[in-house]
């Protein structure tokens, strides 16, 4: 048997200034299923993200909220991590870039890079407020695109909305200053810059050696980049920014949030290595790992000169693989607000299930950096003929035959369907290994679609009225239920949630590749449960509409506004002074949300199964309803008091309660814990 590997694994950060959307979710569901392939097939894989918190965007949000820049990604961050959690994306660890474990990995990068003499100071030009004497970071300018093309008026000093255009704020046409509405002044200010013309040789060597990047990323690099001296990179901003401030500069520079937004990917690998009591440099300097980045094309700039640049410089291992994709487009156009084309990951959980889209991503994600064109007539007829029509249908149509006989004891002739589909395993795999999902997702179907005549040749609903042929049912169903299991097990990567759904009807856990090579024979079948439902257009549109009218709305996310409000205090005083003894009798627990789902004719309650860690679960149900929709919670964890005595419900018995704030409807928020909170840890 091979050796299996150590494999880490990113995606890119998302920043924290706004939302997860359609867009984001192709690259985190595509790494997403790289990860369990490679868990399923014995690797010893890890998923490390985190979200990208500096910069002035960030500022900018937070001085619009009226809150601090922890506040404001705290909040973002929560947001994310939902929303990720909605979409079965599982990380095994989800930072943030304004960690202390981020900075120590960036002040040792900074620190290489200085005693090697590659970073120099010099003057530049920059906006200063005309009546604070601040310096003015680029988002902090407003005013007219420089592109003579475009010309768009009320642009951010960095790039234009209109055209695309990238520039510095000093290019600005008419710059207003945004925090005193006047037109700035123009000064010069102290940088950091790293001298990456000194590693010219080596990324040469490294982006064109044919083993990390794509052919079309290594050309791009070569036409674009290294056929010229590189140009230094300016690192730093100086203060007032939001970022780490650089080692002995006394508070007046900090570090370019691109600088340490990369450096996060060890910053979030060290706050899990922390936890599990590992050391991170394993992951990054240790000779039997591999590191392989997802991202999208926008980035490859920075992934595939920047990050391997720094990354040798201090003695770090280099990516072995960095894996780019193209962008999402709609119906095929850019997703556009005005549209309704513009989905937010949150608006479409609303609507349509995650499992829908996990698959149409899968069925169009090449290796290559092809745009994705997200069809919504494509979408719905795919999903609907491929899964429920081609797949589900195998079990669905047979299951019940068997529900009390189990699966035949020997393993019936099906005429070799069973071989072939497991004859296939290499080649799924390597298509899988490749990032060629489209390729792996049609050779399961090609399974599906020799399986499906097999059951309606043999006509098990037919069989079944006469006794006298039982034998033959459960026979056919039996050959059904397995061909139908390899193709669970093909696709576990994609829909895990089907892939759990198997395990439940067949009683047999899911948990390596070679799985797909042994028929089950002997074992029980239990009620056929609902799998997948069709996916209606009606609840597509739906989702667009309610995207189009977001749109119309507010530009930006929705997050509430963060000052601080005594209005809450007032309407409710406090209660009277209990000891703490009275507190502890409370016993209060951090809860992971198993499951959550709607519980029929209650108006406003969610059934929620909450894990205590281990095997300790515990049904509530919570008035939670009108402010969360079931997808949101699922993988979250929250806080539940876990010994009140149960209460018996018109819908069950519910087992305590999960704590939130607020009056009520609408205006109920769970409480939640930061990241690193294990299930049934007591909170105190
Ligand atoms: O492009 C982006 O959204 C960045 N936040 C990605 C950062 S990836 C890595 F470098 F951190
Ligand atoms: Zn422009």
């Amino acid at each position: 048997m091979s050796k299996a590997r150590k494999i880490l694994v990113t995606a890119a950060l998302p920043y924290a200034n706004g939302p997860i959307h359609l867009g984001h979710l192709v690259e985190y569901i595509q790494t997403d299923i790289w990860v369990r392939f490679q868990n399923l097939r014995g690797n010893r894989c890890i998923y490390i993200c985190a979200d990208d918190t500096h910069g002035t965007a960030i500022m900018k949000s937070a001085r619009q909220r009226g809150c601090t820049e922890e506040q404001f990604v705290a909040m973002m961050h929560d947001a994310h991590r939902r929303d990720f959690a909605g979409f079965d994306v599982e990380f095994d660890n989800y930072g943030s870039t304004n960690s202390p474990e981020n900075r120590e990995y960036c002040e040792e990068i900074w620190r290489a890079l200085q005693d090697k003499g590659l970073i120099a100071q010099r003057q530049v030009v920059e906006l200063f407020d005309s009546q604070t004497g601040e310096t003015l970071p680029d988002r902090f300018v407003k005013g007219t695109c420089p592109n003579p093309r475009c010309g768009a008026t009320d642009q951010y000093g960095d790039n234009c909305d209109r055209c695309g255009s990238t520039y510095s704020a000093i290019d600005l046409i008419d710059p207003i200053s945004t925090i005193s509405g006047t037109p700035p002044v123009k000064g010069e200010s102290e940088h950091f810059f790293v001298n990456i013309e000194a590693l010219h040789e080596f990324l040469d060597e490294w982006t064109q050696s044919g083993e990390h990047l794509q052919d079309e990323v290594a050309n791009y690099l070569k036409s674009h980049f290294l056929e010229a001296p590189l140009r230094d990179w300016d690192v730093s901003r100086p203060a007032p920014y939001f970022g780490f401030e650089i080692p002995g500069t006394h508070g007046r520079h900090y570090w370019y949030v691109w600088f340490d937004a990369p450096i996060g990917y060890m910053g979030s690998t060290r706050e899990w290595c922390k936890r599990r009591g590992e050391d991170s440099d394993e992951w990054w300097r240790g000779e039997s790992t591999e590191i392989h980045h997802f991202i999208g094309k926008d980035i490859q700039y920075f992934h595939c000169l920047f990050w391997p640049a720094m990354l040798r410089v201090a003695g770090f291992n280099l990516p072995d693989k960095v894996h780019i994709h193209g962008f999402l487009t709609v119906n095929g156009r850019k997703m556009s607000k005005r549209d309704g084309t513009f989905v937010m990951a949150a608006t479409y959980l609303k609507h349509l299930d995650p499992a829908a889209l996990r698959y149409y991503y899968a069925a169009k994600l090449g290796p290559r950096l092809d745009d994705i064109d997200m069809n919504l007539d494509e979408f719905v007829a795919k999903v609907n003929a491929d899964i429920v029509g081609k797949v589900v249908n195998l079990a669905s149509r047979t299951a019940k035959f068997v529900e009390s006989t189990g699966l035949s004891p020997v393993y019936p002739d099906d005429g070799g369907l069973f071989a072939q589909a497991a004859s296939v395993a290499d080649e799924i795999a390597a298509a899988y290994e490749s990032c060629d999902y489209n390729r792996a997702v049609r050779l399961v179907l090609e399974m599906a679609d020799r399986a499906n005549p097999y059951v309606e040749n043999a006509a098990p609903w037919s069989l079944k009225k006469d006794p006298g042929r039982a034998k033959e049912l459960q026979d056919v169903c039996t050959v059904a239920l397995n061909l139908f299991r390899q193709i669970a097990v093909y696709l576990s990567p994609v829909l895990p949630r089907l892939a759990k759904q198997t395990e439940e009807l067949l009683g047999q856990p899911i948990r390596h590749w070679d799985e797909v090579q042994t028929p089950l024979v002997g074992t029980p079948v239990a009620p056929f449960r609902h799998m997948m439902q069709r996916i209606d257009k009606k609840d597509v549109q739906a989702m667009i509409e309610e995207s189009r009218e977001s749109a119309l709305g507010a530009e930006s996310p929705k997050p509430q506004p963060l000052q601080d409000s005594d209005e809450a205090l007032k309407a409710e005083p406090l209660a009277p002074t209990c000891t703490i003894d009275d507190f502890t009798k409370v016993d209060l627990r951090i809860a992971r949300v198993v499951s959550a789902e709607h519980v029929p004719d209650a108006e406003k309650l969610l059934k929620l199964v909450l894990s205590l860690g281990g095997e300790e679960r515990r049904t509530v149900f919570a008035g939670i309803k009108k402010a969360y929709q079931p997808e949101q919670l699922v993988g979250r964890m929250v806080v539940m008091a876990a010994n009140l005595a149960p209460r018996k419900m018109k819908f069950g018995l519910s087992e305590g309660m999960v704590l939130a704030s607020g009056p009520g409807g609408a205006e109920v928020f769970l409480l939640g814990a930061d990241s690193g909170a294990k299930p049934g840890q007591r909170v105190h």
